[in-house]
């Protein structure tokens, strides 16, 4: 599933970024541009962060 439309980042490359040890927003963010544009993926990739961060 796409996460981030404006990017075409996915929740997949969202988890892998977690795996390699991306924990915050911000850093999503700065390595992968999630919510630089338009900014509505936002909360749906802070959800696949934070899942993926406790499911660890
Ligand atoms: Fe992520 Fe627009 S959908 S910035």
């Amino acid at each position: 599933m796409i996460v981030c439309v404006c990017n075409n980042i996915s929740d997949r490359e969202i988890r892998q970024a977690v795996d390699l040890g991306l924990s915050s927003m911000a850093e999503l963010r700065r390595d992968l541009g999630v919510g630089t544009c338009c900014g509505k993926c936002a909360s749906c990739a802070k959800q696949v962060l934070n899942q993926h961060l406790e499911s660890k």
